[in-house]
């Protein structure tokens, strides 16, 4: 098959990202914005966003980072507590504030202290969510410490996604950043009403790349890589024919010294080359074909939003990925650092 060296889809969308706060999302929005015309952010500020207002303010705060001109729309998310209110949750959905809002099980991952500590005590929220048509986000992985960690995202599928989805019929949901085959399977074949974003560090790294001559910080992120036959189980599914996966990057910068620490953050930087690095894996795949539903189609479908107007362009050139950007934070190292990639994007 001839594959082609330039490729125009719609303006895509990252339906997961952590654009942070202060100086941090100083130094990464424009890298998001640069190539996507509108982007999921996550609410796991400290603390993190659970009102309409502190979503307002922290939208206000990113667009202020963002040059004069630039045509970015954030997406806010609100982070769902123990004590979330479904009214105000609804009011907030009803009024734009909130596009949907995130499941994070109590100690997850990064900020999560304040996440849900049973899920269960959240139906009346779901319930209302299900009613009113807004999306669940969910971080899909069990916290028992007695599951081990690369079995916890399999384990939430059957004793949480699966219970959850029979007690709240008519809840959309999307399982963030999948890594198994079995959520790859699972979202593929369910009752709809479920979709899935997949990372491009997931499709392109399995656990080996954590351990390769020593501990890899840049490859430590949650929920972690899995073995091989799962990274190929995800690449069969974003180049399959459902339109139940698309883009969602869930880039997330940490400094370098939160990195490079005896207990390092979970999260990798993969937003400064994005979406070319997703026009790589699909290009690789033989999948170009399907590069426009997973990046610019299927996320606005499943929310309900119209697509972007406008279209970019990728050309077939080598692209080398910085070692650092972002100076004044001290530097954050991107996804593939020095690496050269097949794609870039063409500048409007
Ligand atoms: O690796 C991760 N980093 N996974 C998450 O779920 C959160 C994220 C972060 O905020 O750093
Ligand atoms: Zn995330």
């Amino acid at each position: 098959m001839t594959t082609p060296d330039r490729l125009t889809i719609r303006r895509p969308d990252d339906w997961h990202v952590h654009l942070r706060d202060g100086a941090m999302l100083e130094a990464v929005a424009i890298h998001t914005a640069r190539q996507f015309a509108r982007a999921i952010v996550m609410p796991n500020l400290v603390p993190p966003v659970t009102s309409a207002e502190a979503a307002a303010a922290y939208r206000r705060r990113i667009l202020a980072v963002l040059p004069d001109g630039c045509d970015f729309t954030p997406l806010m998310t609100c982070y769902l507590t123990d004590a979330t209110d479904p009214a105000a949750l609804a009011a907030g959905f009803a009024d734009g504030s909130f596009t949907a809002a995130k499941l994070y099980p109590a100690k997850a991952t990064t900020n999560s202290a304040f996440g849900v500590t049973d899920i269960t005590r959240l139906t009346p929220v779901f319930e209302r969510m299900a009613k009113i048509g807004m999306p669940l986000l969910i971080h899909g992985e069990v916290t028992d410490p007695a599951v081990d960690i690369f079995d916890r995202e399999a384990v939430f599928v059957d004793t949480v996604l699966i219970p959850l989805r029979v007690r709240v019929p008519g809840l959309k949901i999307v399982l963030e950043h999948i890594t198994t085959a079995e959520a790859a399977a699972y979202v593929a074949q369910a009752e709809a009403g479920i979709a899935a974003t997949v990372t491009p560090h997931h499709l392109l790294i399995n656990r080996n790349a954590i351990f390769n001559g020593g501990l890899r910080p840049d490859a430590y992120c949650l929920p972690v890589a899995k073995r091989e036959s799962h990274r190929q189980a995800l690449r069969r599914a974003v180049a399959s024919d459902s339109d139940r996966f698309f883009l969602g990057t869930d880039t997330a910068p940490h400094p370098r010294h939160a990195k490079e620490a005896e207990c390092c953050a979970a999260g990798v930087f993969c937003a400064p080359f994005a979406l070319e690095i997703y026009a790589d894996i699909f290009d690789d795949l033989g999948a170009l074909d399907r590069f426009e539903g997973f990046a610019s189609l299927n996320g606005p479908r499943f929310y309900g939003l119209s697509p972007n107007e406008g279209t970019v362009t990728l050309e077939r050139a080598p692209t080398i990925i910085p070692d650092s950007v972002g100076a004044a934070v001290g530097g954050v190292k991107p996804f593939r650092a020095g690496e050269t990639i097949g794609w870039r994007m063409v500048e409007p």
